[in-house]
């Protein structure tokens, strides 16, 4: 039921790779996930399409930006988890998806171009929670760092975002070759070959945490709830 969005009006912050970690992690413990692939170059909608996707992933890649609120709407009624890959701007389908979201995530790389883009999410939710009257609960996840060095850029990130009190996750996703694999090859970490993927269970390690802490945040708020006693109703 929770819809959880991935947004930076950034290209490249890491958006699709977290969306699909986090759908794939989610299918693992055997919960449905309905995806909304709004990303213009629809990897998730073509990774579907590769051998083994899990049966409880569906993809959508059909988006319409007047009624994206309730086919999003819709799909959190009948599935256990949304996960929206929205695209690197911002336009009408990203206000309108976080104006429905539990928790939107923003991937932020270690520079201060993914940092200004974040930033820009961070004031258009800001407005978005004046017009629809609610806090839209939202963190920061690091991506692509290095698992050994710590680099200025990243630091100088990690104090931007402390000073504005943004909620990080502890996880950040590591830079890892399986990530960029599952867009080749299909499935989840777990569908990966450990002999010809580096560091597979480290990334599998990553992904876990990565998930449960955004799993944590993404609980339902009583809004949502109410709105399903409507629709079954309805
Ligand atoms: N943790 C990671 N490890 C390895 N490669 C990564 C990781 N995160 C992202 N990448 C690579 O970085 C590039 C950009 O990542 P991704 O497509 O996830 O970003 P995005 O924010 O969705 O971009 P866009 O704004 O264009 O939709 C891709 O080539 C992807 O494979
Ligand atoms: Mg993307």
């Amino acid at each position: 039921m929770p819809v959880i969005s991935f947004a930076n009006a950034k290209g490249g912050a890491g958006k699709t790779t977290a969306a699909l970690l986090l759908a794939t992690e989610v299918a693992e413990r055997g919960k449905s996930v309905t995806i909304f692939d709004a990303d213009p170059q629809k990897w998730i909608s073509t990774w579907a399409d590769l051998p083994g996707r899990p049966g409880n992933i569906q993809v959508i890649s059909q988006i319409i930006p007047a009624s994206i609120t309730e086919q999003i709407m819709d799909a959190a009624a009948q599935t256990d988890y949304v996960i929206i890959d929205l695209e690197g701007t911002e336009n009408l389908i990203v206000a309108n998806a976080l104006s429905v979201s539990d928790l939107v995530v923003i991937p932020i790389q270690g520079s201060s171009m993914d940092a200004r883009g974040g930033a820009k999410i961070l004031t258009l939710i800001k407005k978005l929670e004046k017009i629809v009257r609610h806090d839209i609960k939202h963190c920061v996840v690091l991506t692509r760092t290095n698992a050994a060095v710590t680099t200025r850029a990243l630091k100088a990130v990690q104090e931007f975002l402390a000073v504005n009190g943004i909620d990080v996750l502890l996880t950040p996703i590591v830079e890892r070759a399986a990530y960029r694999d599952l867009f080749e090859f299909g499935g989840g970490l777990r569908a990966q070959n450990p002999k010809t993927v580096t560091n597979l269970g480290k990334a599998k390690e990553n992904a876990v945490m990565f998930s449960a802490e955004v799993l944590e945040r993404a609980q339902v708020t009583p809004r949502r709830r109410w709105y399903d006693v409507f629709k079954r109703a309805s």
